[in-house]
């Protein structure tokens, strides 16, 4: 590691903007509960568990600013340091927008000017391992200016034409499925190369959902470091079965 990189500042922007529309009525889905606990403060925590991170910037729904500050000042811990951090973690709330693209991009301007690394991480994804966490870091202050967590696919993936509800649709190519990889979050970056991809690349349609395909837009290098299968995605009804299972299985290991 260069001496630059020790010193480096790392920030995560958490967008929790979204209504979670797949995952059927109710509130927005970063503010519901798994296990007693809000999705957002599971995320908050698995970011705050790492030892590099010195500052989240949650991006909250627009008109929910107010409800998530007061939520994460309710979580962070009890006694502990004043309002606005947690740990020796810092953490800040800004408002969101209709796409994901820019609610990462409203939380990045929220970013102070001393932070060098950047990582993004969705509130969807709140229970990712703290090594995980570590793990992207480490690659980008090892010289990676955009860093992904990634599995290897399941199920073998088609494309196809997509077609009208209903009707049985043209299979364009199947890739080779050992060539595939499922990304995940935190995505780790060079904060100035995240900065570049958002303030180049205009939203189109629903925006982007992925910064590092943004990134690789741009023409910088994006590389993957192993993901974790604790880093799913909370999406489905299923999944929140399924988190609920894994923190289940936390408590009865060890006590978490
Ligand atoms: N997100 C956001 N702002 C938006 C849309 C999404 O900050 N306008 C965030 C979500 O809160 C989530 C992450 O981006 O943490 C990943 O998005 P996704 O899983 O699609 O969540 P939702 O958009 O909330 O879900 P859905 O697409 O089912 O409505
Ligand atoms: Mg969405």
């Amino acid at each position: 590691m260069t001496d630059q990189a020790r010193h480096s500042r790392t920030a995560v922007v958490i967008p929790a903007a979204g209504r979670g529309v797949r995952l059927g009525p109710g509130a927005p889905k970063a503010l519901r509960a798994l296990n007693g606990t809000p999705m957002l403060i599971h995320a908050v925590r698995a970011m705050a568990a790492s030892r590099a991170v010195s500052l989240v910037v949650v991006v909250a729904p627009a008109d929910g600013v107010a409800e998530v500050k007061a939520m994460l000042d309710a979580h962070a811990l009890p006694g502990g340091p004043p309002s606005g951090s947690w740990g020796s973690t810092d953490y800040v709330v800004v408002p969101g927008g209709d796409t994901r693209q820019e609610s990462v991009h409203l939380g990045l301007k929220a970013v102070p000017d001393d932070i060098t690394t950047v990582l993004v991480h969705d509130a969807a994804r709140p229970l990712v391992p703290v090594d995980t966490v570590d793990a992207v870091i480490e690659a980008v202050r090892d010289g990676a200016v955009a860093v992904v967590p990634a599995l290897p696919v399941a199920d073998t993936v088609k494309e196809v034409e997509p077609a009208e509800p209903g009707a049985p649709e043209q299979v364009v190519a199947t890739p080779v499925r050992a060539r595939l990889r499922a990304v995940q979050t935190p995505q780790g970056f060079d904060r100035e190369t995240l900065v570049n991809a958002h303030a180049t690349i205009a939203l189109t349609g629903e925006g982007a959902t992925d910064d590092a395909g943004m990134v690789e837009k741009l023409g910088a290098p994006v590389v993957v470091v192993p993901g974790h299968e604790e880093a799913f995605k909370v999406t489905r009804p299923l999944d929140l079965v399924l988190a609920e299972a894994v923190l289940a299985r936390r408590r009865a290991n060890d006590g978490f």
